[in-house]
């Protein structure tokens, strides 16, 4: 399977989600306009806008519809990724400066409220008002996600059932918005909108894994930021889940977030220790196992290229490097 094969059933329709994420660029006050330009000309992986264009091909394809609908949600990721980059201290971002660094803190939460303003008019759009229902809940998902990650931050004693509700939130509920909007833009029967939506939540799971395995495993330089920098900021996902539950009583993240001196030695330790055990494999599996629900929910849905598209997106989220 190639990237290219991922994106091929729906480039001429991606062609004019960038067409529309354009449109939003073409702000009346100038410097805004070259801010939003800096943010939605970079180069994303566009795979939300993808999974919602290629889930609304099973049954009535409605193009005017689904084109609002894929553009709204990359909108509404990349003011989320505007956001988390302030969150995050972030100086790089798709290989650009981030707005932050570029501008100011301020300059960037603003400029991100003006994008989730312009997502919520792009989603009306699609004159669907179970689609804007959707839209507003997984936004208030997001937040919820991200405002628990905040709030937990170096607290130690959160278990797996936490991280996992969490990475719902704040990932899996916009991939799975991506396809059930898709679905419903379609009109598409009951079963097959269930369906879709099961496999998106699945593929944002197996997607937000991944991305926290990189932060251990990924190069510093692909990844623009350096190794670690996740449970260096307090946030614990599962690969450190897991070395806290391989020594209960006695690790080095617990003595990272405690009282103690030696802050550095003990996250040197705790990210050494995840880099070399079976720990980044283990965690590897578990992405494995909600990718492989997000392929087995999309069997009752009709065999075409569309849905063998989903499925190897399904696959190359485990495959990614950055
Ligand atoms: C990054 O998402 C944020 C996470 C949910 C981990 P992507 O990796 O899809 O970001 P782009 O859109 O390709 O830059
Ligand atoms: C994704 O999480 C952020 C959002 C869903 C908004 P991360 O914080 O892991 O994303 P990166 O690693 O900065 O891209
Ligand atoms: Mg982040
Ligand atoms: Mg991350």
């Amino acid at each position: 399977m190639s990237v290219a094969s991922i994106y091929a059933p729906v480039q001429s329709e991606l062609a004019q989600v960038e067409a529309a994420l354009q449109e939003v660029a073409r702000s009346d006050i100038p410097q805004v306009r070259k801010m939003l330009e800096h943010v939605l000309s970079a180069s994303g992986k566009r795979l939300r806008p993808t999974i919602a264009l290629l889930s609304g091909r099973f049954a009535e394809h409605k193009p005017e519809a689904l084109v609002p609908l894929a553009a709204s949600i990359e909108l509404l990721h990349t003011a989320t990724l505007v956001h988390d980059d302030v969150i995050d201290e972030s100086d790089t971002r798709r290989g650009r400066d981030t707005t932050n660094s570029k501008h100011h803190n301020a300059a960037a939460v603003m400029l991100g409220d003006y994008m989730f303003a312009h997502a919520a008019d792009l989603i009306c759009r699609t004159e669907r008002i179970e689609v804007v229902k959707l839209f507003s809940k997984t936004l208030m998902a997001m937040a919820s996600g991200e405002l628990t990650q905040d709030m937990s931050a170096y607290e130690y004693g959160q278990d797996t059932m936490q991280y996992f509700n969490r990475i719902a939130g704040k990932t899996a509920s916009l991939f799975a918005t991506s396809a059930e909007g898709g679905a419903l833009v379609a009109n598409s029967p009951a079963e097959w909108t269930a369906a879709l939506l099961d496999y998106g939540e699945n593929v944002g799971m197996a997607f937000q894994i991944v991305d926290d395995i990189l932060d251990f495993e990924g190069d510093a330089e692909e990844m623009g930021k350096p190794t670690g920098s996740d449970l260096m900021e307090g946030t614990i996902t599962l690969p450190a889940l897991l070395l806290m539950e391989r020594s209960p009583d006695d690790n080095p993240v617990k003595r990272f977030f405690g009282d103690g001196d030696n802050k550095d030695e003990h996250l040197a330790q705790a990210i050494s220790m995840i880099q070399n055990s079976d720990i980044l494999q283990e965690s590897y599996r578990v992405a494995q196992d909600f990718s492989s629900r997000a392929v087995a929910a999309l069997e009752i849905l009709p065999a075409t290229p569309d849905r063998t598209a989903l499925s190897d997106i399904a696959e190359h989220v485990l495959a990614r490097r950055s």
